[in-house]
């Protein structure tokens, strides 16, 4: 196995499919959810550029528990619907969010960050949590992050 990813590619489909490959290729065989979730997000993190945190909330018992991350320390537990991130986990739906500043209850862990997009990693119908990526710039994520972090979700979501 190897553990040296670099991924430098020239346009985003690309570097997010390369990404996905790396996120497969670290979790392929492998069914501890800690290891995949701390792998995932240190690729995640060394992979795309403008970003400070990339890491996991887990839903334990219903309530938002933060999981591996990559940045500075974060607020532990989220509770279903507030935040970027309890809004992930309660509608199921993706937040990609161009200013956080002016989110409604948006959950400022670093100050640095502006903008933020948070997928939720649902297996069977039910919610194991969300990925969330923040970003020091403001409107960072665009429909192809979207598209490509959503993507990273649904290879999460099987080894969680
Ligand atoms: N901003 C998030 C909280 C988590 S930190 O960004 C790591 C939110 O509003 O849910």
């Amino acid at each position: 196995m190897n553990y040296d990813f670099r991924i430098d590619a020239a346009d985003k489909p690309t570097m997010y499919r390369d990404l996905a490959s790396a996120v497969q290729g670290l979790v392929s065989g492998e069914p501890d959810a800690i290891a995949n979730m701390a792998n995932a997000a240190a690729v995640i993190f060394e992979t795309l550029p403008d970003v400070n945190w990339v890491g996991f909330y887990r839903n334990i018992d219903g309530e938002l528990v933060l999981g591996p991350f990559q940045g500075r320390p974060a607020c532990i537990r989220i509770k279903f619907g507030e935040g970027v991130c309890g809004v992930a986990a309660q509608t199921r739906q993706v937040q990609r969010v161009e200013d956080v500043h002016a989110f409604p209850g948006h959950i400022a862990c670093d100050s640095a960050s502006n903008s933020e997009i948070v997928v939720p990693l649902i297996r069977d119908g039910e919610p194991l949590g969300v990925l969330d990526i923040d970003s020091p710039k403001f409107a960072r994520f665009t429909e192809e992050d979207e598209a490509g972090v959503v993507r990273l979700g649904e290879i999460l979501s099987r080894v969680l």
